[in-house]
């Protein structure tokens, strides 16, 4: 190093070292106060929105929104998970500033007064990866990049949410959970934020209309079963699932599944019939792709044979979305979780996009059976 710029670093250094020693001296002293209750001075507040702002704002340089944020079932299926997910912090129309939460430092805001201030990529963007050192958390899987489709069910909730009533609130996020409650009391699930499973499914297993939910009416006990200890050790991704898995008890796993699996699956209806779609995934779902060595699915999902196994699961009226999100996540490898998750490992490796997207079609539109 030439001594002319040995001479300028050496009291640089000497200066650095001395604010760090200083620095150091006030943490320990204790001074630094961390009381949420003490509040921020109002430089401090305004910097840290300020920073928190642009550190969202790059953040979502490279985020792509999806077009389906107006879809009523992505819609629905966020509000399901603002109640289990959001609400204690965020509140509701009846109670905007949950007390507890409202003192945290920063207080969570009430969203439908601050959402119209960010993008759709940058609502994304905090419900992904969540805000440092404010208690807003991450996304609640560790998958977090495998379930970006759940996160924007959330920001196309998000973005309804200020548009909502009372009354509309309630009916998006509740349905019918009182009915749901006496049947499940009657079923031996006694706990109360057990019981909202009806809220997202229905009561009778079957989802809450627009295919928000796959239906859960007529799948086997033990693929029941098993799927709710997937979610709950966190094999199977999903924010959405793995929250309210993990609460549950073995025997109220063993009882659950009992209940959806004993309920009567009702017909579907196809959203949007695409007849050549329905028609090239049915010959995939009879034959599978010969040239590619997938082999034909209806010998282990049906429709029109008993199924072989208890635990594969039955594929006929889950909505289509669905059907293409876990084919995805088994060919990423994200989905496991189960003792047979492999045998869908190859399968799904080996489909296309396009062929996903028609045996998709094909199932959504065979009546539930
Ligand atoms: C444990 C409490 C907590 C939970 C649970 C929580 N948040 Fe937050 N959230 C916060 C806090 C605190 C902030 C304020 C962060 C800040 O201002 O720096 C925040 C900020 C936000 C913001 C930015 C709003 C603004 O203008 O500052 C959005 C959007 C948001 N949260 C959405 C959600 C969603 C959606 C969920 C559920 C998936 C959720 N939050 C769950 C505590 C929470
Ligand atoms: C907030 C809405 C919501 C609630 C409440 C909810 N679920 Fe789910 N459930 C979902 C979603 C969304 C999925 C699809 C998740 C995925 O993509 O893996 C799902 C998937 C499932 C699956 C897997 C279905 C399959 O075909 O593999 C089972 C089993 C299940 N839920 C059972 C339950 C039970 C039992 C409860 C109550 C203890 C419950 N769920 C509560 C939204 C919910
Ligand atoms: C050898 C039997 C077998 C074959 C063949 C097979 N699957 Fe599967 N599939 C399974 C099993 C087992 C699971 C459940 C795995 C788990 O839960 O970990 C499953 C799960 C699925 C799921 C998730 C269902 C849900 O409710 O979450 C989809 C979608 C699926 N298979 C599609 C297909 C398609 C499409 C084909 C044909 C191209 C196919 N499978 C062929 C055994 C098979």
């Amino acid at each position: 190093m030439p001594p002319s710029v040995k001479r300028f670093l050496t009291p640089v250094a000497i200066v650095a070292a001395g604010l760090a020693m200083i620095g150091a001296l006030v943490a320990v002293s204790g001074v630094v106060s961390v009381r949420a209750s003490s509040g921020h001075w109002a430089i401090t507040r305004w910097f840290l929105s300020f920073s928190m702002a642009r550190s969202v704002s790059t953040d979502s340089l490279d985020v792509t929104v999806p077009e389906t944020l107006d879809d009523p079932a992505m819609i629905l299926r966020g509000a399901g998970h603002y109640q289990t997910g959001c609400y204690a912090c965020h509140g509701n129309p009846t109670t905007p500033h949950p007390r507890v939460a409202a003192a945290m430092l920063p207080p969570p805001p009430y969203l439908p007064d601050v959402t119209a201030q960010w993008e759709p990529e940058e609502l994304f963007t905090i419900v992904k990866h969540g805000v440092k050192m404010a208690g807003m958390p991450a996304w609640p899987t560790e998958a977090r990049d495998a379930r970006e489709d759940e996160v924007w069910a959330v920001v196309a909730f998000l973005r309804a949410f200020p548009g909502l009533s009372e009354s509309e609130y309630r009916e998006l996020v509740w349905g019918d959970l009182e009915e749901g409650r006496a049947a499940l009391s009657a079923a031996g699930i006694e706990r109360a934020h057990v019981q909202t499973c009806v809220r997202c499914h229905g009561v009778d297993g079957n989802g809450r209309g627009a295919g928000a939910f796959p239906l859960l009416a007529g799948q086997s006990r033990e693929y029941l079963a098993a799927s709710l200890r997937a979610y709950a050790s966190g094999g199977r991704p999903s924010g959405m699932m793995e929250p309210i898995a993990a609460e549950l008890t073995a025997a109220e796993v063993d009882a659950l599944a009992e209940y959806f699996a004993a309920q009567t699956p009702r017909p579907s209806e196809p959203r949007s019939p695409d007849g050549q779609a329905i028609a090239r995934g049915a010959l995939i779902a009879r034959e599978g792709v010969p040239a590619r060595h997938v082999p034909s699915c209806i010998d282990c999902h049906g429709p029109g044979k008993a199924v072989e196994n208890e635990e594969y699961p039955r594929l006929a009226g889950q909505p289509a979305w669905y059907l293409v999100t876990q084919l995805e996540l088994f060919a990423s490898g994200a989905r496991a979780g189960t003792e047979r998750a492999n045998l869908m490992h190859e399968v799904a490796d080996t489909l296309t996009e396009d062929q996903m997207a028609d045996v998709a079609a094909y199932y959504a539109a065979v009546p539930a059976e």
